[in-house]
């Protein structure tokens, strides 16, 4: 399969290349370099450096490339930039997939078919949950301008498989974490905002405390509860999803999670297991807009997609992102 990514450049993106080069596939990379790095780019893959906004550019790399199937990774994703940018978030995320599919559409030889479209969608479009594990029929209310953008782009794919017959799916991660050393990838933002880098900058020294945000959350150890699914299994997933539409599979959202949920105390004692240093605590006040348990429903993926996170143990996630930070460092 010829496959374009779209933001191969950054943390799950560059994951998603070097899996589709391992299974034998050929990639054809889009990025701007806004955000993700050019040796992140696994060598093998074909790189654009461009705006996915040009739709000319891209049904042109579509089109010359032979390209069969779109991951679209390209965006904005910090949830807390996006209340205080929000025009960062809804140019740079709708704006920008919008020029995307077009291209798309625009690549398209006759009355053909389009291409398969795999989309990056989060479980921010859920918002504060009634209730955990989230199934993908539970109301998508989001509380930030990042999920509200996400959810619109869901329902722009709904719109355009319709009319235009596109196939599509939407994949909500959960969080998504650890990294894939021996390729010397991982995550790199700045600023770091995720907590399982920040808590492992702590154990390398390069911050003197991991600030706790809330410790009084109804929850069994009084702090957040997450689902942290490994980048190689987000990875697997969207081969999973592309193998399910290029067959004629349903077009459709699924959640991306383990179903398992683990505390923020919970990830700071797998980082001292792990990395065997010290790591201090400081208790702080929650941060607007997290919900105290986001934990995923996963039996859609498994039975769709026949996809189900195997890397799920917290010591592995976590001692993953440790050999890859200590790889960076050096
Ligand atoms: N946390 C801390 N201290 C920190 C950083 C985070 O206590 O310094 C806590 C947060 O309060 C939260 C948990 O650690 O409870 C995880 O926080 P992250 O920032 O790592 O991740 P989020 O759960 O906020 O967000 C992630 C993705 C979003 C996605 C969301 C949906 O970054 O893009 O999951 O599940 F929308």
């Amino acid at each position: 399969m010829r496959a374009l990514v779209t933001g191969g450049a950054g943390y799950i993106g560059s994951h998603m290349v070097k899996t589709l080069l391992d299974g034998g596939h050929d990639v054809v990379v889009i990025d701007d370099f806004s955000t993700g790095y050019r040796d992140a780019v696994p060598e093998g893959a074909k790189l654009v450096e461009g705006d996915i906004t040009d739709s000319k550019l891209v049904a042109r790399t579509i089109r010359e490339n032979g390209v069969e199937a779109v991951i679209h990774f390209a965006a904005k994703i910090a949830v807390g930039e996006s209340v205080v940018k929000p025009r960062l978030y809804w140019r740079g995320n709708i704006g920008a997939t919008l020029g995307l599919l077009d291209g798309v559409l625009d690549a398209r030889e006759g009355d053909g078919k389009p291409i398969p479209f795999v989309f990056s969608s989060t479980a921010a479009v859920y918002g504060t949950p009634d209730a955990v594990p989230i199934d993908e029929d539970h109301p998508k209310r989001p509380v930030s301008p990042y999920g509200d953008t996400k959810l619109a782009i869901e329902r722009v794919l709904e719109s355009y498989g319709g009319a235009y017959g596109l196939p599509w799916t939407a994949l909500r991660y959960f969080n998504a974490a650890g990294a894939w050393p021996e390729a010397k990838l991982g995550e790199r933002h700045e600023p770091e905002t995720h907590l399982i880098p920040i808590v492992l900058e702590a154990a390398l020294g390069k911050r003197p405390s991991v600030a706790v945000f809330g410790t009084n959350w109804p929850t069994p150890d009084g702090t957040c509860v997450r689902d942290y699914v490994h980048v190689r299994d987000l990875a697997d997933a969207h081969i999973a999803a592309l193998e399910h539409l290029r067959r004629g599979g349903e077009s459709g959202a699924f959640n991306l999670g383990t179903g398992r949920g683990d505390s923020v105390r919970e990830v700071i004692e797998a980082a001292r297991r792990v990395t065997g240093r010290t790591i201090t605590i400081a208790e702080a006040p929650i941060r607007p807009g997290d919900p105290a348990e986001l934990v995923a429903k996963v039996e859609r993926a498994e039975k769709v997609l026949g996809w189900k996170a195997k890397r799920t143990d917290l010591d592995t996630i976590v001692g993953d992102a440790w050999k890859f930070m200590l790889h960076a460092k050096a």
